[in-house]
Order: C-alpha cells, then structure tokens, then sequence
C-alpha cells in the first residue's frame, strides 16, 4: 500500500491520533491537509501522554517526514509552543522531519478574537474551539487572507494586515465593543513567528508530488470528522474545512496517485462537542457512566463531550460520502460492564425509513429506531476476542457493509489488534 487516509468517521474525538502512529511507521510522510489547531490528536507512548493539535502524529517516528499541506490553517504561536514543548520531551524535530506549506493561511489574533466574540456574543452559538478556525477560512475564501509565506516580509505582512483589519474594525468597535492588538502589535508579533518558522517552511505540494513518483509511502492523517464536514457535516453546526476524503486533494495534493485505503476510524459508541443534532444522544445515567469511563472531555478545550450509541445511518453514509475502504473501531473497552447495548439501524422521518442519512438531513427531526443487541463483560477472553464482541462486529460488517480491519481497546500505542490485512 503506497497511500492511506485516515478520516474521522463521526463528529471528531474517534481516537485518530493514536490509529495515525501505529500507522506512521509504516509511512515514509504523515500529511495533515485541513483543520488547524481546532484539532486534539491524544496520544500515549510509553504511558506518557502526548497531545498533538497542530504537528501531524507522524512526529512521534524519527524515520517519518512530517507534512502540514497548505489546506490546513496555521496559528504560528501554537506551532512554536508545540515544537518546542515536543524537543522539551526528547523528540527529534528539526527542519529534515517537519515541513510546512508555506502557502498556509495564518491565523491571527484578529481570527481568534473574532471566532471568540461571535460564539459567545452573536446570533447563533456553534460552540466553535475558538481558535479563530472559521474566520481564517473566511478570509481565504474572500482572498484576504495572510499566507505563511507573508510573515517573511514586513512590508508585505503590514499592508495585507491593514486591509484585513479594515472590516473586522468595525466589527470590534461598533458590534463587540471589544479591545484588540494595534496592527504594529500583531506586525511585530507575527513577523518574529515568521522568522522562527521560515526554517520549517517550503513547497509541501512539490515535496509530496516527488516523493510519490519515487514510490514513497503517504499517510494522509485527518482532523475532526466527516460530521463535521463544511459540506457533508451537519451544517450549520460544523467546522470550516473540508474533513472529509476529499479535503486530502485540495488541502494538501495526492499529484498523479490515488489512495489505496481510506480508514474511517469510528468509535464503538458516538461523541460530540458543541452544538448541533445527534440523533442517538444519550440523557441518562449510562451516558454519564459512558462519559467518564471513556474520558469524554475534549483534548483541546477541555469540554464534556455528548455521548450515544452506534448510529448506522451515519456509518453507511460516511462510508459513501468519503469513500471508506476499511473502518477501525476504537474504544470498545469503553463498553464492557455497561450492560445490553443498543445501536440505530436506521431512522423514521416523515413518514419515511432512513437507512443512509444525506447532506442537509435535519437530523433533529429524525427518531432513531434502535435494536438492543448483547452487552460484553470484556474485549478479551482467553486471548480471543469474546463472542458478544465478535457478533458486535460482525453485526457492523453485515449492516454497514464495511470491513472492521482493526480495533481499539485502550489508550495504549499497544492497545489495538488488526483483524483484517
Ligand atoms: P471550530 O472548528 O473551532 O470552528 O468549531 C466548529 C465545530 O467543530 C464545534 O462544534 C467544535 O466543537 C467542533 N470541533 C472542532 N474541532 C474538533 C475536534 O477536533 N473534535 C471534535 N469536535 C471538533
């Protein structure tokens, strides 16, 4: 296998990170391609705690070449701390093992403040991560945005600056009455970043498009999840990027290649943070319990996380909307000792049975029809994989008509066994 995607499969928070590094020694480049730091890719290693939200999870093998694509949004501040804090633990990062896309949108404080001042203060809460996500996508999408490779000339950095705050001025002064950098501030700021990342920066999609026709291997490593989608997520209730498969040809080029596996990574229950519908939500105690034993709180910013069970029209629908050849099932330890499960195999809504869900579905109309299918006691028996564990699975293979090639059960690089070759 020469390429591989790895995409969340539900609304983010399936444990991609921890799929990404088992994967990345395999790979000559781990590539992240959308998202930016919005992301919270966990990962233990020797039973120390690594949490990524920026660098892609390939940094954590020496022998990878870690790229971030220029579809993905830098905060260059976060890209400092995260490199340094990853140095601070021992692990080799230099300008051999981490390129950046120098054609990568910036976020800058004007983004972030903006992403804070319209989800607390606007017309409609998203509950973004605040991260000044969505403003800096606006900006490329209106062609004002600050491209990496801007912070390497003041001149340039001020002028396209001066335009960009033009309009958010208003917004600040007049709509949040909030306060904000001067922009010989944010100039001074940004261009000290600049000359620290100038040494990470370069032309991603070229590097990626030789090493493809030299037969090197590429991992393309997924943030947040197809549910989250700008166009195939829950709209309005999504992020502002493209996380799913297609995301890859835009954000970060696959030239003259297509992707031998697409790996839906899915949990053995359903998440959500922030706002929007979730059909198989749970309001009860057995979410709760779910909640704490799998460590529902998000990676970056620390929020519960809403839990349910299985939804399988979601499944079958981001197995078509992103092309999934294979899914990894992650955290089914989660679920032992919790008694009998029920997963949703399809939907009524108007009248109608829904068994593949569909862009602009109002899934909080939808009523989700359940069967209760056995609970487990443990993943493991005898070294086997018990047989209500081995019927959960064969269950999600006949009715998503999907191969379960892996799974995951434990926060642990160790804790997963793949199934299927
Ligand atoms: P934004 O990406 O910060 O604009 O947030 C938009 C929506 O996506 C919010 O509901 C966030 O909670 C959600 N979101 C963004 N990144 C992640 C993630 O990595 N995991 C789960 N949800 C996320």
């Amino acid at each position: 296998m020469q390429t591989m995607a790895i995409i969340g499969a539900q609304w983010g928070d399936e444990g991609k990170g921890k799929i990404t590094d088992y994967f990345a020694k395999q790979f000559d480049y781990v590539v992240r391609f959308q998202g930016g730091n919005n992301a919270g890719h966990t990962i233990y290693v020797e039973g120390k705690k690594t949490v990524l939200h920026l660098i892609p999870s390939g940094i954590l093998n020496p022998e990878c070449v870690s790229v971030i694509g220029h579809g993905v949004v830098l905060d260059p501040e976060v890209f400092k701390v995260e490199v340094e804090a990853l140095i601070d633990k021992g692990v080799q990062v230099s300008n051999k093992n981490l390129i950046v896309s120098q054609h990568c949108n910036v976020i800058t404080s004007y983004h972030k403040l903006l992403d804070q001042m319209r989800d607390s203060k606007g017309s409609q809460k998203i509950g973004t991560t605040g991260k000044g996500i969505g403003p800096t996508y606006e900006d490329r999408c209106a062609r004002k945005g600050i491209k990496l490779i801007d912070l390497f000339n003041k001149e340039t950095l001020k002028t396209k600056l001066t335009r960009l705050l033009k309009e958010k001025e208003v917004l600040f002064k007049e709509l949040y009455s909030v306060k904000y950098s001067s922009i010989d501030e944010e100039v001074e700021k940004l261009f000290e970043l600049g000359k620290y990342l100038f040494q990470f920066s370069g032309d991603t999609f070229s590097e990626l498009d030789q090493a493809l026709s030299k037969n090197k291997k590429v991992l393309y490593e997924g943030a947040q999840g197809v549910l989250l989608d700008l166009d195939y997520g829950t709209y309005p209730f999504v992020t502002s990027s493209n996380t799913s498969v297609g995301g890859i040809y835009t954000g970060a080029g696959i030239p003259g290649h297509h992707l031998d596996e697409v790996l839906g990574i899915f949990k053995a229950y359903t998440t959500r943070v922030g706002e929007g519908p979730f059909p198989t939500e749970l309001h009860d105690q057995l979410g709760v319990d779910i909640q704490t034993k799998g460590h529902e709180f998000g990676a970056t910013t620390g929020r519960t996380r809403r839990v349910g069970w299985l939804d399988l029209p979601l499944l079958r629908y981001v197995k078509r909307s992103s092309n999934l050849t294979a899914i990894a099932l992650t955290k089914l330890d989660v679920l032992e000792e919790m008694g009998a499960l029920k997963v949703c195999t399809h939907y009524e809504f108007e009248g109608k049975k829904i068994e593949i869900s569909y862009p602009g579905l109002d899934l909080s109309k939808v009523k989700p029809v359940y069967k209760e299918v056995s609970g487990f006691t443990t993943v493991f028996k005898d070294g086997e994989i018990s047989p209500e564990v081995q019927s959960y699975l064969d269950m999600i293979e006949n009715e998503a008509g999907i191969t379960v090639k892996m799974i995951a059960y434990g926060p642990n690089r160790s804790e997963l066994k793949i199934l299927k070759h």
